[in-house]
This record gives C-alpha cells, structure tokens and sequence, in this order.
C-alpha cells in the first residue's frame, strides 16, 4: 500500500445551534445512543484500519477532549490533539493539522456527521485509485444546506457550499479522502460568503487545476448532528444498530424486550424495558417503563414515569409520574412532574421543570 494514513476529526466551531447544551459541553461530546457523538466517529475511523487520529478542537473544550478521550487507547487509536484558534472554516481547521498530517495521503471526516455504512469506502476507493482527493456523496431532497457536486464521466467537476440553486441532487457527506496538495489549496483559496475557508472550495481548486477528484457515493442514513432534533434522529438511528449486552442488574418483576444494553453498575427495578435502549452505568430505573429509543446516561434515575425517545444525559432525573417523548436532558437535569400528557422538551444541564403537589 506504500504509504500509512493518518485521519483528522473536525470538531471545532462553536456549536451555536445546539444551544443550550452546548454552554456547557462540547456539541461532539454530547451523547447519543449512549456515546459522545464523536466516539460513533472514531469507530468508524477505526473501521477503515487507521490508528492515528488528530482530533482538530476549539481552545475552550480542548480539556473536556482530553479526559473523555484520553489518548484514545480505549477506542483502540492513538490520538492527538490539534487546537484550531479560532472557528475559520473547515480548509482552516484542517490546515491547523498540517504539521500532524506531514507527506502522506489523509483522511478527513467531520466529528458530526454519523453514517449507517461508515467510511472505510472513502479510503479502500482512495487506495485503489490514488486520486487528488476523494468526496463522499449521498443524493438528498433539499441540497440547499449542504456542499454540491456535480459529476462527469465519474468525475467530480463543480462543487459549490450551499448555493440557493443546486446543480444536483448530490450532497457532500462530511468524509473526504486527501493528497497533501489539498494544503496548497487551503493557503490559496479565498473566505466563502460566510467567511470561512471551505473544503469545498479547495475541492474545486483541485478540479480547476486537472487535479482527479473521485466521488464515493453512499446510499444508507446520513445524519449530521447540528441541532437538538438533530441529537435524537441520531439517537435512533445509532440505537437501531446496538448490541444487547445485559451487565448491571435486573430484578426478577421487571422484564426486557428488543435490543437492550445495560452497562455494568445499573439497577433496574420492577420496570419495564422496551428496546431498542441503552441505560448507562449506574443508572437507577424504579417502577418505570423505558423505551423504545431511549438513552439514559450513567447515574440518571427514572422513577415511576415513563420515558421514551428520548436521551437523558449523565445524572438527570425524571420522576413523579412524568411521562416523557422526545425530550433531551441535560447533565443533571430533573423532570418532576405528576402523571399527565406526553410532553417534549429540550433541558439544559442542571435545569429544573417541576410541578408542585397541591398541599
Ligand atoms: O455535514 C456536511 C456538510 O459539512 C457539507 O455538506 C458541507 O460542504 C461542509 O461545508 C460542512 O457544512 P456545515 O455548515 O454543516 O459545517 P459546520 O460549520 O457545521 O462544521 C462541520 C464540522 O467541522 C463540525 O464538526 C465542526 C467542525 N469545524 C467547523 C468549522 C467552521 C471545525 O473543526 N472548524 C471550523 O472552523
């Protein structure tokens, strides 16, 4: 094969739209189907056979990386980290890693985009062609809000960010395979409209200048986690796909049916499990019915409510009777409500919705 590929993880930028989760935590370490929206991404870089990952983040999160990722031995990779001062668009942040990428071909993938079939087709098409560069697609009903490509005799020949207009139906996936030339690109093209250096602008540098630029077009989910809907379509997606894996406890009145992960440390107590759903560690189910699609993170508590399609992050707390469906929770967030409507809600960490008890 000649040459070893090293991978660079995009999760810089500010991640304003998933507000208010993202005031306290990093937007690809938010967790869904009961992982950090990036360790779905490191396991699909791990899938393609790489084991160098440079993780490209903002300075204000860069310690919240390292102590969830660590060097990234538990995912089976050995990580780096790359600051990107400042959010400049996605050619920047991966010129930021140009020192940690060096003289071979690399692949790029963005930290919010998850997809059903991976990205180990991104680099087996990149290692048998030895192309300039590598673009993933997946054809879409409403291109507008993502990059276009237009394809010509199997090769790319325009591509244009989110124009009013799109040439095509086909969508630029956030999984891109690169030669170095790509930092030439990145030095030489100029701001987009919104100010950003774009990829999909090196792209076209490439293709302007003769350069191959192959398509690998996918036909599976595709779903980029850029608002809080967003967290629990990925949540179902991600939890359709599960392993069932019983490790923590399971009281002989309550019972488990589909796909149902409960981690080590768990109690789950005269209740009702409806899968698919993972329960983290330590996590406290009394007198509850949980599920379909729900994710509920290490020492959360669900007592006597009900909850479904929903994730509730580490330490939250529904009770009283609630009942609850499509509701994201954060960090320490508590739901005490007594039995009523369904309802759906998006909860910061440590946020409180209560109603109080007459008397
Ligand atoms: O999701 C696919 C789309 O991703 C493509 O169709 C577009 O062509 C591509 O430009 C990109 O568009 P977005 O507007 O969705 O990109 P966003 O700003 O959300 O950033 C994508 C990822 O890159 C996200 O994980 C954060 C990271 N990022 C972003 C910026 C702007 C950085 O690491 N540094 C940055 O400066």
């Amino acid at each position: 094969m000649g040459f070893t590929m090293r991978a660079v993880v995009l999760c810089g930028g500010e991640g304003t739209r998933l507000r208010p989760f993202t005031f306290t935590q990093a937007k690809h370490l938010l967790p869904v189907a009961g992982r950090p929206v990036v360790e779905h991404a490191l396991a699909a870089v791990r899938a393609t056979g790489i084991r160098d990952v440079g993780i490209v983040v903002s300075p204000s999160v860069e310690g919240q990386f390292r102590e969830r990722l660590g060097d990234g031995s538990r995912l089976g990779l050995s990580v780096t980290y790359i600051v990107q001062p400042e959010p400049k668009g996605l050619a920047h942040a991966v010129l930021c890693a140009e020192g940690y990428v060096g003289d071979d071909p690399f692949l790029v993938y963005l930290g919010d985009n998850l997809l059903q079939g991976g990205i180990a087709g991104v680099v087996d098409l990149f290692r048998s062609q030895n192309p300039a560069a590598v673009v993933t697609l997946r054809r879409v009903d409403d291109p507008r809000r993502f990059g276009v490509a237009v394809i010509e005799g199997g090769h790319l020949v325009r591509l244009v960010e989110k124009p009013p207009n799109p040439p095509s139906d086909l969508a630029i996936v956030g999984a891109y395979a690169f030669t170095p030339l790509l930092f030439q690109a990145a030095r030489e093209v100029k701001p987009s409209f919104r100010g950003e250096l774009e990829l999909t602008d090196c792209l076209q540098w490439l293709v302007d200048r003769g350069h191959p630029v192959l398509p690998y077009e996918v036909r599976g989910w595709w779903q980029d986690v850029g608002r809080p809907t967003d967290l629990l379509v990925a949540n179902r997606l991600l939890l359709a796909q599960i392993e069932p894996r019983v490790e923590g406890e399971v009281d002989g009145s309550s019972t488990l049916d589909g796909p149902v992960v409960i981690e080590r440390g768990a109690r789950i107590v005269a209740s009702r499990v409806v899968g698919p759903v993972v329960i983290g560690e330590e996590a406290r189910i009394e007198r509850s019915t949980v599920g379909p699609n729900a994710a509920v993170g290490p020492r959360a508590v669900v007592r006597d409510a009900e909850v479904a399609d929903s994730i509730l992050m580490d330490g939250a707390c529904v009770e009283q009777g609630a009942r609850i469906a499509g509701v994201v929770l954060g960090r320490g967030a508590r739901v005490h409500l007594p039995m009523g409507r369904p309802f759906s809600a998006f909860l910061g960490d440590e946020s409180t919705l209560e109603v109080k008890e007459e008397g």
